[in-house]
């Protein structure tokens, strides 16, 4: 019978990573719901339309031209034929993604779109591994195992400075602070993933190796 198995976290928690690898040995579907709220803020950054005209943005989530592959070996993404896998990830799309995600129609429309996808992955691929924000909580409440990863902000912040700067300097812990902090603390405004909902098991791998992360989380799938 088909699997949907949520997966929450703030950022750097090693969600995108630990998701991926599950769907992969699972041979389940993937989806990086955040990689939609980033191909939006490109977009809309691309059009030069002012984000916090909240009208304006909910319109462009809704003619958003998005196309995701939910392969785990393929992350491609892209706009209206325009290839943005590697752009949304860019400092700059990651230092302005909240004012569009904390918009409320744009996330109706976009768990709108997330939802149908799990339904056809569902049917197609007997499953699939969807992660970000809001999937245990709003889009995907119903999913046979839902999972908060968490980790404590030093661990999140040193693995996303060696991430992006490929150190984890003072330097470079200090550059990423507001890719980290700053934007968990305006996403945590609409969404609930720093502390685990009734029924979702947390995780914390603070202390955890990538590899013990994804072990622990196959145990809780296999039950
Ligand atoms: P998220 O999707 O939650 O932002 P990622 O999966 O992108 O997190 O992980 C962020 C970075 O941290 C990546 O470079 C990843 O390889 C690394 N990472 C993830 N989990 C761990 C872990 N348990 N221990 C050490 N590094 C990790
Ligand atoms: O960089 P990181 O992997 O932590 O972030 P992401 O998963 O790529 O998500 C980028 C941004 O999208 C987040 O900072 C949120 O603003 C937004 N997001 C959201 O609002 N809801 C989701 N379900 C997923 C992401």
């Amino acid at each position: 019978s088909p699997l949907t198995v949520a997966i929450d976290g703030p950022s750097g928690s090693g969600k995108s990573s630990v998701s991926r690898a599950l769907a992969r040995d699972l041979g389940l579907a993937y989806l990086d719901t955040g990689a939609m709220y980033r191909a939006l803020a490109w977009w809309a950054l691309e059009r030069e339309l002012d984000l916090q005209d909240q009208a304006l943005v909910a319109q462009a989530a809704r003619d958003l031209p998005l196309r995701i592959s939910t392969d785990p070996d393929e992350q491609a993404l892209s706009v209206d034929d325009t290839d943005v896998t590697q752009e949304i990830r860019q400092t700059r799309i990651s230092a302005q993604v909240s004012a569009v995600a904390t918009n409320l129609d744009v996330r109706g429309e976009l768990r709108r779109r997330q939802r149908e996808i799990i339904e056809q992955e569902r049917q197609r691929s007997g499953g699939i591994v969807v992660e970000g924000r809001d999937i245990t909580t709003v889009v995907a409440p119903d999913a046979e195992h839902r999972i908060l990863i968490t980790a404590s902000e030093e661990a999140r912040l040193a693995r996303r400075a060696l991430e992006v700067h490929g150190s984890a300097g003072a330097e470079q812990l200090a550059a990423t602070r507001d890719q980290v902090v700053r934007r968990d603390a305006d996403d945590s405004t609409v969404s609930t993933f720093l502390e685990a909902a009734d029924g979702v098991v947390a995780l914390d791998t603070s202390d955890l190796t990538l590899e013990q992360v994804i072990s622990a989380v196959h145990a809780l799938v296999r039950g």
